[in-house]
C-alpha cells in the first residue's frame, strides 16, 4: 500500500506529544501531511470527516498512567473504516502504564487498524528550569529515533496489500487499566507583580478555565493541570504554588531522572 497522506491528531497542552508526531511524519517521507489538533477547546469543536485510506499517527499525553480524560473525549468523535493508524503516548520519564493499551482498544473501538505503536518521552509539564524532570525532550536523540521509527512505518505499511489486513499488535498494559490522575481541585496562580495581562494564558488553556479582564481568572475547577499558562507565560508570572504539586515535582525530580528511552512496538528498530 502506498502512503499518500499522513495526518496527525493529537492533544497535547505543552506540544512535546505534538512534536514527536512530527518528527514520525517527516520520517515516512510522506509530503502531505495533515495536523488535526484537538487540544484547544476550538480545535475540539471542529467537525472532522470520517478518515478512509490515509495513514493516520494519533497520540496524546500520559496522565496518571493513563490517557487524559480530555483526550479521550476528544478523539471519541473520530470515525474511521480500518484505516491504518500509529498509536503514541508521550510520558514525563516516570511510566506510561496502561495508556499505550487503552490508546490501542480505543483506536480499534473508533475503527481504526493500528499498524505500530510507541511511547515517547517528553518534558514533564510540571518541570521547570529549577525542578527539572526530562526537560528539553523530546530532543535531538529522540527525534531521530521517531524519524527512524516514521521509515520503518512506511517500510511496513508499503509491504501491506490493504489496509484492512490483519495485524497483531502487541501493547504492554493491565486491562481493567489501572492508575488515572489523582482528583485535586488546584491550577497555578498569577503573579500580578509580573504579569502584562498579555492574555497568552488563557489563549492556551485546553478547558478555557482562564478568563482575561483586567486581570487573570482561573475557574480552578477546569484546570486538569496540563501547565500550558505556566509553560507559555512570557514573563514567568503564571506559577505552580501548591505545595502537594511541588512536593510531587520535588518527588519526580528525584525519582524519575535516570533517562528512559523511547519504546516502539510492531516494528524492529
Ligand atoms: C496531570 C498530569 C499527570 C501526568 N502523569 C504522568 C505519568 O503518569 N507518567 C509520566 O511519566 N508523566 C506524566 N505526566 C507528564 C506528561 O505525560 C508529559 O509531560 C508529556 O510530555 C506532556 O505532553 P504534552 O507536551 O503533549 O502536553 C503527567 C502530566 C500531567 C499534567
Ligand atoms: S500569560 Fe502570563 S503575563 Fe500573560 S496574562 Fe497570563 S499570567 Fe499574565
Ligand atoms: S489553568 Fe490548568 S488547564 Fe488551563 S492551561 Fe493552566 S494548568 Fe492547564
Amino acid at each position: 500500500m502506498k502512503v499518500k497522506q499522513v495526518k496527525l491528531i493529537y492533544f497535547s497542552p505543552t506540544g512535546t506529544t505534538q512534536k514527536v508526531l512530527e518528527s514520525i511524519a517527516k520520517g515516512t517521507t510522506v509530503k502531505d501531511v495533515e495536523h488535526i489538533n484537538l487540544t484547544l477547546p476550538e480545535g475540539a469543536r471542529q467537525t472532522i470527516p470520517p478518515f478512509s485510506d490515509e495513514l493516520v499517527i494519533i497520540g496524546a499525553p500520559v496522565y496518571g498512567g493513563r490517557l487524559p480524560v480530555d483526550a479521550i473525549n476528544r478523539f471519541k468523535q473520530l470515525k474511521a473504516s480500518k484505516t491504518l493508524a500509529i498509536i503514541i503516548v508521550v510520558y514525563g520519564n516516570r511510566e506510561y502504564e496502561d495508556s499505550l493499551l487503552e490508546l490501542k482498544n480505543l483506536a480499534i473501538e473508533l475503527g481504526f487498524n493500528p499498524v505500530a505503536g510507541g511511547a515517547f518521552i517528553g518534558e514533564h509539564s510540571f518541570a521547570t528550569e529549577d525542578v527539572p524532570i526530562a526537560n528539553g525532550r523530546p530532543d535531538s536523540m529522540d527525534v531521530q529515533k521517531a524519524m527512524d521509527f516514521g521509515s520503518k512505518i512506511r517500510d511496513k505499511v508499503t509491504a501491506l496489500q490493504s489496509s484492512d489486513a490483519q495485524i497483531d499488535l502487541e501493547i504492554p498494559g493491565r486491562f481493567p487499566y489501572e492508575g488515572g490522575v489523582r482528583a485535586m481541585t488546584v491550577s497555578p496562580v498569577t503573579k500580578e507583580d509580573t504579569c502584562t495581562v498579555c492574555g497568552t494564558c488563557a489563549s492556551v488553556c485546553p478547558t478555557a478555565a482562564i478568563s482575561i479582564n483586567d486581570s487573570v481568572t482561573t475557574k480552578i475547577e477546569l484546570c486538569i493541570r496540563c501547565s500550558a499558562c505556566v509553560k507559555n507565560c512570557p514573563t514567568g508570572a503564571r506559577v505552580w504554588e501548591d505545595s502537594m504539586m511541588k512536593k510531587i515535582t520535588n518527588w519526580l525530580n528525584e525519582n524519575c531522572s535516570t533517562r528512559k528511552e523511547p519504546q516502539v512496538f510492531g516494528i524492529d528498530m
